[in-house]
């Protein structure tokens, strides 16, 4: 296939099967795009429901998962890298999956109605870009601990959120950057801090920029939920509400990183009255 525009782009991505070929393609297109070798988004309406994906990890039943191993064993700390790295291979799909399906709403396709400027497509670019780097950085973490992606199984829940809001693009940006990004924000500083605790300062590193990278894909997620909001004059906050508990569920878990939060543009007021109620013996939430 040519790859002339962006949309051919994320769909060659999207079918790609092996992980770490998935991710430099990521990282070739995104330059291409930058470049202005691809100078249009395109259109297509071939995006794939779901994104070929390697032979191995197995995916399983997140309830069939094997325990993670004791704290601050190599075990429990492959285990952990190969979650993450998983995560991130989803999160590659999805930035290519939100460009391509909903490239009917860019304004060189769509001529009126809302429409996604150029700038939208920069922004998700940037997040395939990352997502594409974390990846490759988690695996090539696992290298140095002689295992790699695919080793381990994986479960298969995430592509679920991307399945059902595929026809939505405001509940996508809802659930998918807004709520399910934003949760990476919450966990992450406390891997962060185990990894410190366990002498392991490169893993620590490496999760650190992850997080500070996730920050500006949830803010994206953020703006163009905002501009989605305002151009059909609808409350940002009420709608996000409705949104998150129609197409994910009817409650968030905490504890809650609000500093990151609010650095990515998610106030407390939109977030916090959905909160599940605290565990008793649950750590106190960061402030
Ligand atoms: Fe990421
Ligand atoms: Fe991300």
């Amino acid at each position: 296939m040519m790859i002339k525009t962006l949309c051919d782009a994320a769909l060659s991505v999207l079918n790609t099967k092996d992980a770490s070929q998935k991710a430099h393609h990521s990282r070739a297109m995104v330059e291409l795009w930058r470049d202005g070798t691809l100078a249009k988004v395109g259109l297509t309406n071939e995006t794939p429901m779901r994104p070929a994906r390697p032979d191995a990890p197995i995916l399983c039943d997140p309830r069939d998962m094997p325990k993670r191993g004791k704290a601050g064993s190599l075990k429990s700390k492959k285990a952990l890298l190969h979650a993450l790295a998983h995560i991130e291979l989803n999160a590659i799909d999805l930035a290519w999956d939100i460009m391509a399906r909903f490239s009917y709403l860019s304004d060189e396709n769509a001529s009126e109605g809302f429409t996604l400027p150029r700038e939208f497509f920069d922004d998700w670019a940037k997040v395939a870009d990352d997502e594409a780097k974390h990846f490759l950085m988690l695996n090539g973490r696992m290298n140095d601990f002689d295992c790699a992606y695919g080793d381990l199984p994986a479960h298969d829940g995430l592509w679920e959120s991307s399945i059902k809001t595929a026809d939505d693009f405001a509940a996508r940006l809802a659930v998918v950057p807004m709520v399910l990004e934003a949760r990476g924000l919450d966990v992450t500083p406390h891997m962060i801090e185990s990894m410190k605790k366990f002498d392991d300062d490169i893993s620590a590193d490496l999760l650190q920029i992850i997080h500070d990278d996730e920050i500006t894909h949830v803010r994206a997620g953020t703006v163009w939920f905002e501009s989605w909001c305002a151009y059909h004059n609808l409350d940002i906050e009420i709608t996000w509400q409705d949104l998150v508990q129609k197409y994910f569920y009817k409650t968030l878990k905490p504890p809650f990183n609000h500093p990151s939060r609010s650095e990515a543009g998610l106030l407390r007021q939109w977030y916090e009255p959905l909160m599940e109620e605290e565990p008793r013996n649950a750590k106190k939430a960061a402030t």
